[in-house]
């Protein structure tokens, strides 16, 4: 009896702490408060093999969406930077000045086989930047 509850409370103690794992690896960081990128994702947790739906929203204040050549740019990596799978991309359809709120969804976003620990970094990305106009990272690691 003694053990049952014993491996009854380390049984609720693990799904604690991986709902709050879980719960922290679905926050998307943006990479630049003056160029926020803000992002949601549907379901909560991707899946390996499954489309994922990627809701993009946010004010750039330093940088104009130009439509058909400002893109989006979904990349999974491991741990160390490794690229997962090949990066998704999806031209803006729309162009917003900066400072101007802006959103894009991704509906279909193939999720490549994942790790236990990787991250998703989402881009917004212009050919006449080197570096991206403003980008969100999420980081997913199983403890
Ligand atoms: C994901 O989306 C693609 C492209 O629309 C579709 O062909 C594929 O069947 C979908 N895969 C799954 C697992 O739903």
């Amino acid at each position: 009896m003694k053990n049952f509850i014993f491996a009854s409370i380390l049984l609720a103690l693990l799904l604690t702490v991986n709902a709050a794992t879980f719960r922290r690896a679905l926050t998307f960081v943006p990479c630049d408060l003056k160029n926020a990128v803000n992002v949601a994702i549907v379901p909560k947790i991707p899946k390996s093999g499954k489309n994922e739906s990627f809701h993009i929203s946010g004010i750039l204040t330093e940088h104009d969406i130009t439509a058909q050549k400002t893109k989006l740019s979904i990349a999974y990596e491991d741990i160390n930077g490794k690229g997962l799978g090949k990066p998704y991309t999806q031209p803006f359809t729309a162009s917003t000045k900066a400072g101007n709120p802006f959103s894009l969804s991704a509906t279909r976003v193939p999720t490549p086989k994942l790790p236990s620990s990787y991250l998703i970094k989402v881009a917004v990305e212009d050919p006449s930047n080197a570096i991206p106009l403003g980008c969100a990272l999420a980081r997913v690691e199983k403890i």
